[in-house]
């Protein structure tokens, strides 16, 4: 299928634009046209934006020096300079009379400028040459063609993996069927650093270095890595590099989990800032700005910060002013977009972290665009990047032997967001508003809004919704969420992102399409007729405030400690636990916030938190107790241990 791809030529000068129309379209014809060029005129700064803003098509923009516009100095520049604000990953040429022009706009726009003609040449054979170059370079996928390429070659493996290309599987009567269900190509395509013209993602210097490249531009990064092994490792990679033992780290309490293991590994003094929480819904906020500036003003030694925008909830950070009052205090900033990978693609969506000023970003682009799961990115614009320290924790983390597909599927994954990510996502936006209004008008599910996703306390920070995550209020459908995501998965075929005790959340990709939606309204829609008399909801309780660190979480993590249950023989919270320090991460889930953290001192009230969990919500999940017996144990320091700690005096 050929794309089109719609070269816009803005000028007012009539006569020329349509010489210039006129020349590129016979090119067109006359030429080989793989990408689809066709040429379509503006008239002036303001229908150009216009047909931008509605076309998804438009890849190119060529405009004329000399457009004029009441009132406006340098109109050709301004608009460059808005398209490439309101679309980066659209090309610009600018048509010119002479070289002081082009003086003048590189002056003005140069960074949003890709090239130049000049009027008196006019050999539009030429210049639709240039501009379907252009193409073929953003639209490249160099890692994937290098190994469809390598697959029809049919080369005899005599290396790893064992199951050679599938041969190992083909035609067996006990596993063959795997063969076909994954498929001939995924399995030839299961290769190993053993090919060297496929690259090497821990040394990258061919293919895979000029597909990061590529990534790196398309999302305005200095430098991009890929990583076969999600947003966790990355998340853990960059804190491995950026922190010492002892470094200050200022998080979120809220964050990953991958990030409290981040802290563990890197042996960092972790300062926690507590999430605001929408206590009505039982979803975790982003923190008050107030207490980010706070926490940056008190710890102006720490080294980095860290915070997830957008949350799982689709709720994002006004970053730049948070960026910039961490940089004058030469705090690093890390921002998880495992959520917002898409987001640099559609004006709806920005600024990204990067735009914002973020030094690093991680983003789990098999979560929200095209890439195979486990498929992430790290983006670095860091300016003090120490590019070798980096790879050496990136290789302390990543596998020696990563799997091919997921490379490649980061390849296309970028390729098709730069090529039609602002065509796919100004759909899902509309998929996500007319699913709104649908979900509304079903009289028992309400989608909410930004104003009743937000707790009190960040109600003025600026923060924004990301619209295509719907957390939808069912408190009055007269289902709980377990019978309601019952109902929908086993009647409906319908399998939803995550709930709460109140609220499913339902996520919109690039992949969702209109015959989804309308089997999920209609499931909705009939579930609303049941009519079931709205009931009381059993609520989560509420997560217990942080108490304080007794150590590094690192030491606490690596000692022994000892196992103490975590209920007494009468089932009360074990009153013996109260005053200890806990050697793990302890994290019911949902909604996988941690309770305790290694190194954290345990109360009163966290004991009632878990024992109050482990009695009444039993389908929770309560990762990092220990199980014996069906009797769940809470790993503690001795008194020794803690006593003996080398950082101990710190903390007192
Ligand atoms: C905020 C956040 N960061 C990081 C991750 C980890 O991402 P991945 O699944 O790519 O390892 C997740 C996963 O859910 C997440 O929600």
């Amino acid at each position: 299928m050929t794309p089109v791809s719609r070269v816009l030529v803005v000028s007012d000068d009539a006569p020329w634009q349509a010489e210039a129309l006129n020349g590129l379209g016979a090119a067109a014809v006359r030429l080989e046209n793989p990408y689809g060029l066709t040429f379509v005129g503006a008239a002036g700064a303001t229908a150009a934006l216009d047909i931008i803003a509605r076309d998804g098509e438009v890849q190119l923009v060529l405009i004329d020096k000399q457009l004029r516009e009441p009132g406006v100095a340098q109109p050709a520049a301004q608009l460059a300079n808005a398209v490439s604000a309101f679309r980066p990953e659209i090309s610009l040429y600018v048509v010119l009379f002479d070289d002081d022009e082009r003086a003048m706009v590189e002056d003005m726009a140069s960074h949003a400028v890709d090239g130049y003609f000049y009027r008196d040449e006019s050999d539009f054979n030429g210049w639709f040459r240039i501009l379907a170059a252009e193409l073929a370079e953003k639209s490249a996928t160099p890692f994937y063609d290098k190994l469809r390429q390598y697959v029809r070659m049919a080369k005899d493996s005599w290396h790893t993996p064992g199951h050679s290309g599938g041969d190992s599987l083909k035609g067996s009567p006990w596993v063959g069927d795997f063969y076909e269900f994954a498929g001939e190509s995924l399995l030839r395509a299961d290769l190993s650093v053993s090919v060297p013209m496929l690259d090497s993602l821990l040394h990258p210097t061919g293919v895979i270095a000029e597909a990061q490249a590529l990534a790196a531009k398309a999302f305005g990064a200095r430098e991009t890595y890929f990583a076969t092994n999600g947003t966790s490792t990355s998340n853990k990679v960059i804190f491995q590099t950026l922190l010492a033992p002892g470094d200050k780290l200022l998080l979120d309490r809220n964050c990953h989990k991958s990030v409290h293991h981040g802290v563990i590994l890197s042996g960092a003094l972790p300062v926690y800032l507590d999430s605001s929480i929408n206590k009505q819904y039982g979803i975790f906020g982003p923190v008050p700005k107030a207490t980010i500036f706070a926490a940056i003003e008190a710890n102006p030694d720490a080294r980095v910060l860290i915070l997830t925008s957008c949350t799982y909830d689709g709720l994002r950070y006004d970053l730049g002013p948070i960026i910039e009052a961490a940089h004058e205090k030469g705090i690093k900033v890390i921002v998880d977009e495992a959520w917002y990978g898409f987001a640099r693609f559609h004006p709806a969506f920005r600024p990204t972290a990067l735009e914002s000023g973020a030094d690093y970003v991680t983003q789990s682009t098999h979560k929200v665009l095209s890439a195979f799961s486990q498929a992430s990115m790290i983006h670095v614009n860091d300016p003090a990047f120490d590019a070798h320290l980096f790879r050496e924790n990136f290789n302390m983390h990543a596998s020696t032997s990563p799997q091919y597909s997921l490379i490649a599927s980061l390849d296309v994954a970028r390729k098709q967001a730069v090529m039609e990510g602002y065509r796919l996502l100004d759909r899902t936006l509309k998929l996500a508003q007319e699913l709104r209004a649908k979900i509304n008008s079903s009289g028992a599910f309400r989608v909410l809004e930004l104003d009743d996703l937000l707790p009190a306390e960040v109600r003025e920070d600026g923060i924004r919704l990301d619209p295509t995550k719907l957390t939808v209020d069912f408190t009055q459908s007269g289902f709980t969420a377990d019978e309601l995501q019952h109902a929908l998965f086993e009647r409906y075929n319908v399998q939803v992102e995550k709930s709460t005790f109140s609220t499913i959340t339902l996520l919109l990709t690039i992949g969702t399409t209109r015959s989804k939606l309308s089997r999920l309204y209609d499931a909705l829609l009939r579930l609303a007729k049941e009519k079931r008399p709205p009931r009381p909801l059993g609520r989560m309780p509420e997560i217990p405030r942080f108490t304080r660190l007794a150590c590094l979480p690192r030491d606490a993590f690596y000692e022994a400690g000892e196992r103490l249950p975590l209920l007494d023989d009468d089932g009360r919270p074990n009153a013996a636990l109260a005053g200890r320090v806990c050697c793990d991460q302890i994290v019911p889930y949902p909604p996988g916030i941690p309770v305790l953290v290694p190194g954290q001192a345990i109360d009163d009230t966290i004991l009632a938190y878990l024992a109050r969990l482990q009695k009444t919500q039993k389908s929770i999940e309560m990762h990092g107790l220990a199980e014996d017996g069906g009797e769940l144990y809470l790993r503690v320091l001795r008194q020794d241990e803690l006593n003996s700690l080398p950082g101990r005096a710190l903390f007192n």
